[in-house]
């Protein structure tokens, strides 16, 4: 199957699409993209997707190129010509194409460019033994509530990570050592006591939409509580249980932050629980859009 993409009004074969040499976005990182996860075809958490899109875009001051009618008109037709039935849809909006100049072009149209792409179900390894983390400096700016393409510092600590044989980079605030987040997901642990405690989203996190399906989901499940509140990488290593939360990881289980093991080492009930009240979640939808479809 060709894949299709779609680019600032087109549908073209993937292996043709591109974006002109002096897009912002190649050229400056200045630029916001969204990740949302196609599940039986359905569009997971759409509406929270589309207002952090729109927040990202009026924080730069990068003109909103279409309403959402238009741009959930597009996300559907990409997921069709895909052929994605569970998947992900990538959205990328930049500030346009100008001669090269630091300081915004005085009349460039906002770029589009759109992906959808199939994915594979979970390891099962994963959610079984649970993953690895290492900690990180967290090197980034100030505002990581916008989620920017600018993802160097992210993909600097995604890759060692990776070297070390981990899933993902847990970045530490060097001031008070507590952790901000992963470099693509948000981290979580459950204490001592079976509090479930995640990062306020401020401007030193990105408010995750797997973030805040979950508080809801434990908002609404009977005796689980949880604190939003930072905490430390010692914390962490002392915690019953750690996991992190993302569109494409969805709830998973971690069991080793650098060379400590958590709790029993073994991925913990309460992550379990919230995984499959997440799956739960993501089934609904699917069913509630191919009712109303
Ligand atoms: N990443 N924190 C960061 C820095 C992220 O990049 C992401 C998402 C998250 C989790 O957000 P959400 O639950 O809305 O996916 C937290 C996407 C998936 C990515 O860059 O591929």
């Amino acid at each position: 199957m060709s894949r299709i993409a779609y680019v600032n009004g087109q549908y073209v074969p993937h292996p043709e699409a591109a974006v002109h040499v002096e897009d912002r976005g190649y050229q400056f990182a200045d630029g916001v993209y969204e990740v949302i996860a196609v599940a039986r075809g359905a569009l997971i958490d759409e509406e929270g997707h589309m207002i952090r899109l729109e927040r990202s875009l009026d924080e730069l001051r990068i003109a909103r190129p279409m309403g959402r009618p238009a741009l959930a008109h597009i996300m559907r037709e990409v997921v069709r010509r895909n052929r994605v039935v569970d998947g992900l849809i990538y959205i990328q909006m930049t500030r346009g194409v100008a001669p090269r100049d630091h300081a915004f072009p005085a009349n460039a149209e906002t770029s589009v460019v759109m992906t959808a792409k199939r994915t594979k179900p979970a390891n099962p390894a994963l959610l079984r033994d649970g993953a690895k983390v290492i900690t990180i400096p967290d090197i980034r700016w100030e505002r990581c509530d916008i989620k920017t393409v600018s993802l160097l510092p992210n993909c600097l600590g995604k890759q060692q990570a990776r070297e070390a044989g981990a899933l993902e980079a847990w970045q530490v605030d060097a001031r008070d050592g507590t952790v901000t987040e992963g470099t693509s997901t948000n981290a979580w642990i459950v204490t001592k006591e079976g509090e479930v405690v995640t990062r306020k989203a401020d401007h030193a996190i990105l408010n995750g939409i797997t973030r805040i399906a979950v508080l809801e989901i434990i908002a609404r499940q009977q005796g689980l509580k949880f604190v939003e509140r930072p905490f430390t990488v010692e914390e962490a290593k002392n915690a019953r249980e750690a996991f992190l939360t993302s569109t494409t990881a969805f709830v998973t289980p971690i069991v080793r932050i650098d060379d400590a093991l958590v709790g029993d080492g073994k991925p913990g009930p309460v992550a379990k629980s919230l995984r499959e009240a997440y799956l739960v979640h993501m089934t609904e939808q699917a069913a509630e859009q191919g009712a109303a479809a």
